[in-house]
C-alpha cells in the first residue's frame, strides 16, 4: 500500500476506482475525470451494468485510459456516520478488492473514495480505506500493489500517517 499525489487517470496501473454514483452514469470530480480521459466507450459500456447500489462495485475495461479497468463503486453520502457509512464506504473497498482478485488484477488505485461531493471527513475516510485494505491483504494475495491516490496535499498528508502507523 501507497499514498501518491497523482491525478488517479494518469496513473500506469491495471485499474483504477472511480467513485461514481448509482446511475453509473457520469458525473462531476474523479468519475467526470475519468469519463473524460477513457472516452464515450466507457459511458456506453456502463449504460450496460444497470446501476450499481451503494458499497457494491462493477468492472468495465479502461478504453482510452492508461488502466486497462475502471471498478466504479458507489460510496456513501454523508449523514453524520450514524446511518452506516462506515460499513458503506468499507464495502466498497473490500468489492474493489474482490473483483481485483477475480480478474487477475495485481495493481489498483482507488481515489478519496465519498470524501468530494458526497462530503465524507477524508481523516475518517482515510482511516476506513486503510484499515480494510491493511485487513484484506492476505485474502487478495492477487493484489500485489494498492495505491491511495490523493487530489491534495492535505489528504495525502492524511493517508502518509495512517500508512506509517
Ligand atoms: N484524480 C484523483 N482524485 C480526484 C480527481 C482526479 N482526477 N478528481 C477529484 N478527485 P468526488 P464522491 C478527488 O466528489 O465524494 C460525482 O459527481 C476529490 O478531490 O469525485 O465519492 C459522482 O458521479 C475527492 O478527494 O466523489 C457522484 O455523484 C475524491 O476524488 C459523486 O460525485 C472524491 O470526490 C461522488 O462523490
Amino acid at each position: 500500500m501507497r499514498a501518491l499525489r497523482a491525478d488517479i487517470t494518469t496513473l500506469q496501473v491495471e485499474a483504477i476506482v472511480n467513485a461514481a454514483n448509482a446511475s453509473l452514469l457520469g458525473g462531476g470530480g474523479v468519475d467526470g475525470a475519468i469519463h473524460q480521459a477513457a472516452g464515450p466507450e466507457l459511458l456506453a459500456a456502463c449504460r450496460k451494468l444497470g446501476g450499481c447500489d451503494a458499497g457494491d462495485a462493477k468492472l468495465t475495461q479502461g478504453y482510452r485510459l492508461a488502466a486497462n479497468f475502471v471498478i466504479h463503486t458507489v460510496g456513501p453520502v454523508w449523514h453524520g456516520g450514524k446511518l452506516g457509512e462506515p460499513e458503506l464506504l468499507a464495502s466498497c473497498y473490500q468489492r474493489c478488492l474482490e473483483i481485483a482478485d477475480q480478474h487477475a488484477i495485481a495493481s489498483l488505485a482507488y481515489p478519496a473514495i465519498s470524501t468530494g461531493v458526497y462530503g465524507y471527513p477524508v481523516d475518517l475516510a482515510a482511516k476506513v480505506a486503510v484499515a480494510t485494505v491493511r485487513s484484506q491483504a492476505k485474502a487478495f494475495p492477487v493484489v500485489k500493489e494498492v495505491v491511495f491516490c490523493c487530489f491534495s496535499q492535505g489528504d495525502l498528508a492524511v493517508y502518509d500517517q495512517l500508512l506509517a502507523a
